[in-house]
């Protein structure tokens, strides 16, 4: 078994040593210290993008994440994931009144959901200042409900008790790095939803076997090299490594049911990414 997984880990270790140089941007640390701190930390030590520099990256992507259909391409299936949530939410909340979407981005979320669930209230969080204020403007003609915007990290703010009939969380929880911030956020979640209430999740995603995770994420980089090509494909890799922390879908499923809720749900799962529910 230990010969497998070494196995791995070494062919791991030579491609990235082999693709090391397409790593730029690294600022002032020495590429070796951050080489050794990225590969070889625990999952909470590895050098990883900080709050501000995710919020940075964000604050200048806004056009990109305004575009529904072509906006996340490196996201597999991200349309039909966007379409299956809504779906999702509008079939097992009709009578929603109250939504949060978390990471919103530009309202991609919200704005779907508005057409399946007409006049919510909508309450949008995001790091970045640029995204919120387009969300807003798109999403403030397709709404009687009112908009809240709040300008935060989702694990500094207080979602409150029992205010929301469904949340959204797309493409955003990967930036969660220990254990005890997955499950404080899940918690937060599961406390900030009326009974009945429902979360929606899609999101990039681990697996937790290592020979799993290494045809996935081949899978995914022949995706990537299909999309464009292989410089495409090395840009992707580069800034998952440098900023996401994804974990594997049975994980996040057992947390969901762990701080409280009642029922899990899988809609959609393809190789690095997947899309699921929970209602409480
Ligand atoms: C990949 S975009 C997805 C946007 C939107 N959910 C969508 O699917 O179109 C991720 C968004 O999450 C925000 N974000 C990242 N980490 C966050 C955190 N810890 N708290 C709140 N927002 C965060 C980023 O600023 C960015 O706008």
């Amino acid at each position: 078994m230990f010969g497998g997984v070494s196995r791995v880990l070494t062919g791991r270790l030579i491609r990235e040593i082999i693709r090391w140089p397409n790593l730029g941007g690294l600022g002032g640390v020495s590429s070796w210290r951050y080489f050794v701190l990225t590969h070889f930390g625990t999952r909470e030590t590895r050098m990883k993008s900080t709050v501000e520099q995710i919020r940075a990256r964000f604050d200048n992507d806004v056009e990109r994440f305004s575009n529904l259909e072509t906006g996340q391409s490196a996201t597999i299936d991200a349309p039909l994931v966007l379409e299956l949530i809504s779906q999702a939410a509008a079939a097992t909340n009709p009578g929603a009144k109250d939504l949060l979407d978390v990471g919103c981005g530009a309202g991609n979320y919200s704005l779907k959901l508005l057409h399946s669930l007409p006049d919510l209230n909508v309450t949008l969080i995001d790091l970045s200042r640029p995204m919120l204020e387009r969300a807003e403007q798109r999403l403030r003609p397709l709404t009687k409900g009112h908009i809240e915007v709040f300008q935060s990290d989702v694990r500094d703010l207080d979602l409150g008790e029992a205010r929301f009939d469904v949340i959204v969380a797309a493409a955003v929880l990967h930036h969660l790095r220990t254990d005890a911030e997955w499950e404080a956020v899940f918690a937060k979640f599961f406390k900030a939803l009326r009974p009945g209430g429902s979360i929606w999740i899609s999101d990039l995603i681990e697996h937790s076997s290592a020979a799993i995770q290494e045809m996935m994420w081949r899978r995914y980089g022949e995706y990537l090299v299909g999309l464009k090509d292989e410089a495409y494909r090395e840009t992707v890799f580069a800034y998952v490594t440098q900023e996401d922390t994804p974990r594997p879908l049975m994980y996040q499923l057992d947390l969901l049911r762990k701080v409280g809720f009642r029922q899990v749900e899988i809609l959609h799962k393809t190789s690095v990414f997947a899309a699921f529910g929970a209602w409480t």
